[in-house]
Formats: C-alpha cells, structure tokens, sequence
C-alpha cells in the first residue's frame, strides 16, 4: 500500500516555479479563479489539508480552523498577516509563515511612485493630455510640490520604512520618522507622531495593521498636516479614517493622496474618493513585480515544504509554537 500523499490547498495561482515545487511532494489544490474563495469555498478547498498558502485577501479564523483538522502549517503570501487570526491558530500549535524581507524594495519603489506622482499630479497631467486640454506650455497649469529638499515623514520604521528612507537620501530630504517601538538610525530624525505630521511635507506609512494602528492616521492628525502635504499609503488601508481623508482632500487641508490600500479593498469605482483630482489610487500593488511575486511564493511554498519536512518554517511569526513541540 502506498503512503498518500500530504494535501496542501493554495488560494490562487502564483507565479514562478513554486507550485511545481509544491507539486513535487505533495497532491496541490488551487483555487482557480481571480477572485478570493468565500470563507465557505475556503472551507471547502482547504478541508483535508495538512498546509495552507493564502494571500492576503484570505481570511483564516476558527470557523476555518474547524474545518481543517489535519492542518500543520499556514504560509501566508504576504509581509503583513491580519488576515490572519494568528492568537487561534498559535493556540492549536499551527506554525504561520510569511514573506517579509524579499518585497521591501519593491514596496519602498511604490512608495516613491506614488509620492512623486501625487506631489507633481501625474494623474491630472495625463488625464488633461488625454481631453485634449495641452493647449500651450503655461507659467501656472498644474502646479504641484516639490519632493526634492521637503521634510519626509515616515510612519513606521521596519524594513520598508528603512528601504523609502535610504532613497530619500538621493533627494535631499530631511527623514523624520515615527515608530511604535524606540528605534535609532543614521540620518533619520525620530519623533512623535503629532511633531511628524505637523512638520513632514510628505507622510508616508509603513507600519503594520494593529489595534494600536488601525485609524492612527485621522481627522486630528490630518487637520496638524500643512495645506501643501502630500499622504502615501502603501501598508494597509484601515490605518487611515478614508472619511477624514475624503474630507481632507476635498477642503484642502492637505495638497494629495496617494494610495495603494483602501478600505474595502477592491475599493468600488463610484467610491467618492476616486472622483478626487487629488487622490491617486492604485490596486495593492506595492509588491506587484514579476522578481518580487516570484520570490514570495516561493517563500510561502518553502515554510510548507519545511513544515511537510519536519522542519520549522523559515519566517515563523508564532515560534513559540515550535518551542512546546507536537
Ligand atoms: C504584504 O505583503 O503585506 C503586502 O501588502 C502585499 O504586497
């Protein structure tokens, strides 16, 4: 009689060599449509599995856990992970991977991307050369703020946060940054958040979605930012009251948004904040580059194929469920 082979459910196709690896050793099932699995088609994908791969749009609580008995090993493709009930899965001793480390500079890069089109209004440019409205060069059409020598205002200094950092650097800027935990760094001023709004002429976040940061980005904080400031999002869309945003943007108590993260993501076309000339939205791309993606999944696979091996996942974000043991 034959072993069976260990089940493992993915929640969607991914680039690169990583399935066939994943294939190589264990029978894969892959959610095959470009939408998320409901929490019920996730239930049933991942029944039997000994592993999981997610994304960030899967969302893996007790009701899942339930249902998967056999499961040993969560990888989540992604650095952040409050997708993820992590306390409910620590508590049944399930190890959970993540990615963080091979998206950085790609997410930094995005970060950079939509600062300087948001501060130059790229989007209102290109839109007004598509309406034919490029008559002549004018003194005063479409003036933005400049980035080279502002003061940038960095929310959250981990990995990302460092990565946006050192590009400041080559513009000149002065780095101000604000972390939950003390941290110290060359050239990086770091100081409280009401100081860092107040003085930044770019806000940029980079921290991850907790109780503490979930709408650390409000009313109060928009209102303390200069009439000239320019906010960029590239961490997760709840750390920001998008109805204090709207309003910002709208009365002009801060210049411009740019965002790849909103709340809901997909952010619905008729949402008010996309009629805004002064808000740029992109589709949580900030890691979206064919090196990047191909490096994720294949860390994601690689903590499944620990895991399958007997072996602890390379990035655990629970460890202390390796110290108790089976
Ligand atoms: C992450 O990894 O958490 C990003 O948001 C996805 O690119």
């Amino acid at each position: 009689m034959t072993a069976r082979w260990p089940r493992v459910a993915v929640t969607r196709a991914m680039p690169g060599d990583a399935l066939d690896r994943l294939r190589a050793v264990a029978e894969v099932v892959v959610w095959p449509h470009r939408r998320p699995p409901s929490p019920e088609e996730l239930r049933t994908l991942a029944a039997g599995a000994t592993g999981l791969v997610t994304m960030l749009t899967d969302r893996v609580d007790a009701a899942l856990l339930d249902a998967c008995p056999d499961l040993q090993v969560v990888a989540n493709m992604a650095a952040g992970h409050d997708n993820l009930d992590v306390p409910e899965l620590t508590r049944r001793g399930i190890p959970v991977g993540t990615t963080p480390g091979v998206l950085t500079e790609s997410t930094a890069d995005l970060a950079w991307a939509l600062m300087l089109a948001a501060a130059r209004r790229l989007p209102e440019a290109a839109a007004a050369v598509r309406d034919g409205e490029w008559v002549t060069w004018e003194p005063d059409w479409l003036l933005g703020v400049d980035v080279a020598g502002a003061t940038l205002g960095i929310v959250g200094y981990g990995r990302i946060g460092a990565a946006v950092a050192r590009r400041a650097a080559g513009f000149g800027m002065e780095v101000l940054a604000w972390n939950r935990t003390p941290r110290t760094a060359t050239g990086v001023t770091f100081v409280e958040l009401d100081e860092l709004v107040r003085r930044s002429d770019v806000v940029t976040l980079h921290c991850a979605l907790t109780d503490e940061t979930r709408g650390l980005i409000g009313a109060a904080e928009l209102r303390a930012m200069k009439p000239t400031a320019v906010l960029v999002n590239t961490a997760r869309g709840p750390i920001v009251d998008q109805g204090a945003l709207l309003r910002a943007l709208e009365t002009g108590e801060i210049r411009a948004a740019g965002l790849d993260v909103a709340v809901p993501e997909p952010l619905p076309p008729d949402d008010p904040l996309l009629s805004l000339p002064n808000c740029l939205v992109v589709p949580h791309i900030g890691s979206a580059t064919v090196t990047t993606r191909s490096r994720m999944a294949g860390m994601a696979v690689d903590h499944v194929l620990a895991v399958l091996a007997g072996d602890p996942p390379p990035h655990c974000v629970n460890p202390e469920v390796l110290a108790s043991g089976p």
